[in-house]
């Protein structure tokens, strides 16, 4: 109990002076923005309230600390232990995660997989703070667009402002298939829009889809795309659901006509289609979208201890060499997406957190997660060769650090407007 005690003690005493660390520079900006007001109206109106409304909400500071040094290039390094900084929030104290990524509670024995930081080769990675976020979100709309990864890398969002809202300012909505939190002071939300495949497919329903029924409309997007559009910040990923198989039933053009397609394939057209809509619906001045390289998966333990036959389950500690790359992260799908992306006209920041994610093989949720929308039963915990996913990832955890990478853009693309 003593001992308990005492860890949770140096916790709040440590979190205490980054929260008031941000006030009080939030509070020092204000003032000085104050005075420029009237000369800086322009600039101002541009990246404060990117809709051309009141800029009274410009309060964020860049700090040096914040600054990504130019040339950095974040997405190499290594995870470093850190019991002291690490985990960003508590998973009892963030009530907004679902059943799926609350591992703890669900029975994991080891919560080291909390407690690492990741630590790029060059440079640092800017500390995330929740007060700075809601000024960069203040007046707008950050949508995470895909899979139940995708979901994961919301509700790690989520978690990592929530603290600092109080009761009663902040509400998480479910409007399948969006969730939307919502942060009344700051007129700001973080939402979730379930698109597996990002186009429209069979599997759109929030809950009722199978990976094992998929049937892709390649040149359909419309029906998302409308809860697109004006959103000041869009977050895309999609891969998983096309990997099940070689070939996934598709339709493009007759939608009566389906036919199999070569995956690799699929996906280029599929991201065709994305990036024509973009190219009609976008405003870049006003929209800023991001898109989430492949989330790994460690189903397989010969890929890293050469001549074992089991998975992720039981691992506890991240993989250190450097080179290592699953064979689930698909390279030729990774091309495809970086060509979409540089052949569009308008910036899509990609956002390459695949190779981070292939070392932390100790970080999903094995058998502690849920299965068809349930937790494991006793049996199926016993035999977690069948049973342990590998795919999703507990919370705290690694998409965590994903956010605090996105964290570190939001905030360089204020400082380019600044
Ligand atoms: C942090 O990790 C170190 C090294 O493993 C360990 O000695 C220490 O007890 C840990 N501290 C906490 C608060 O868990
Ligand atoms: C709040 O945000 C929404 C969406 O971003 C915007 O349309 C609305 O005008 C904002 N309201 C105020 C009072 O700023
Ligand atoms: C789920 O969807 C399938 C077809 O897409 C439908 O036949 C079934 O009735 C749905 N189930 C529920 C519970 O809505
Ligand atoms: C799919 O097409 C790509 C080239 O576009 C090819 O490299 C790959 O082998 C094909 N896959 C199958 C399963 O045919
Ligand atoms: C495509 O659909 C047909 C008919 O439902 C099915 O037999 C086939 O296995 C499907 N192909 C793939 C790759 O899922
Ligand atoms: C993402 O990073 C991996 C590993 O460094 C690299 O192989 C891949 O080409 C990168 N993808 C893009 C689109 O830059």
């Amino acid at each position: 109990m003593n001992s308990f005690k005492s860890v949770s003690d140096r916790k709040i005493q440590t979190l205490f002076p980054i929260v008031l660390f941000s006030i009080i520079i939030l509070g020092n900006l204000r003032l000085v923005l104050d005075s420029f007001k009237r000369n800086q109206s322009n600039i101002l109106g541009i990246y404060g309230r990117l809709k051309g409304e009141s800029n009274n909400g410009v309060r964020v500071v860049v700090s040096p600390e914040d600054r990504l040094e130019e040339g950095c290039d974040v997405f190499e390094g290594k995870w470093i232990w850190d019991n002291e900084s690490y985990p960003l929030y508590e998973e009892q104290s963030c009530p907004y995660l679902v059943k799926q990524t609350t591992c703890l509670k669900n029975g994991r024995p080891d919560s080291f997989y909390q407690n690492w930081r990741w630590q790029p080769n060059g440079c640092n990675l800017p500390r995330f703070e929740p007060l700075k976020l809601l000024d960069i979100l203040r007046g707008k709309r950050m949508m995470f667009i895909g899979d139940s990864l995708q979901r994961g890398q919301f509700e790690s969002m989520v978690c990592l402002v929530q603290s600092v809202i109080p009761e009663g300012k902040k509400s998480l909505h479910r409007v399948p298939p969006m969730k939307i939190f919502k942060i009344e002071e700051y007129n700001a939300s973080i939402e979730y829009y379930w698109a597996p495949f990002i186009v429209e497919s069979i599997s759109d329903h929030a809950t009722n889809h199978t990976v094992h029924k998929r049937m892709v409309r390649l040149d359909s997007i419309a029906k998302h795309g409308q809860h697109w559009q004006g959103v000041d910040i869009l977050v895309f990923e999609s891969y998983i659901w096309w990997m099940h198989k070689p070939f996934i039933n598709a339709t493009y053009g007759s939608p009566d006509h389906v036919t199999e397609y070569n995956v690799t394939t699929a996906y280029r057209l599929a991201l065709k289609t994305w990036a024509d809509w973009l190219e009609l619906n976008i405003n870049p001045l006003t929209q800023k979208l991001f898109f989430m390289t492949m989330s790994p998966t460690h189903l397989w333990s010969w890929e890293w201890k050469p001549g074992s036959d089991e998975n992720c389950f039981n691992e506890l500690h991240p993989i250190q060499d450097p080179s290592y790359w699953g064979t689930g992260s698909n390279l030729e799908i990774m091309t495809i997406l970086q060509k979409t992306i540089a052949e569009l006209k308008i910036d899509v920041t990609l956002l390459n957190i695949t190779q981070l994610s292939e070392y932390r093989k100790d970080a999903h949720t094995t058998i502690y997660g849920e299965r068809k929308g349930k937790l494991l039963t006793r049996e199926q915990r016993a035999d977690p060769k069948s049973f342990a996913d590998c795919i999703h990832w507990c919370l705290p955890g690694v998409p965590d650090t994903w956010n605090q990478i996105l964290y570190a853009y939001l905030l360089k693309t204020f400082q380019n407007f600044a």
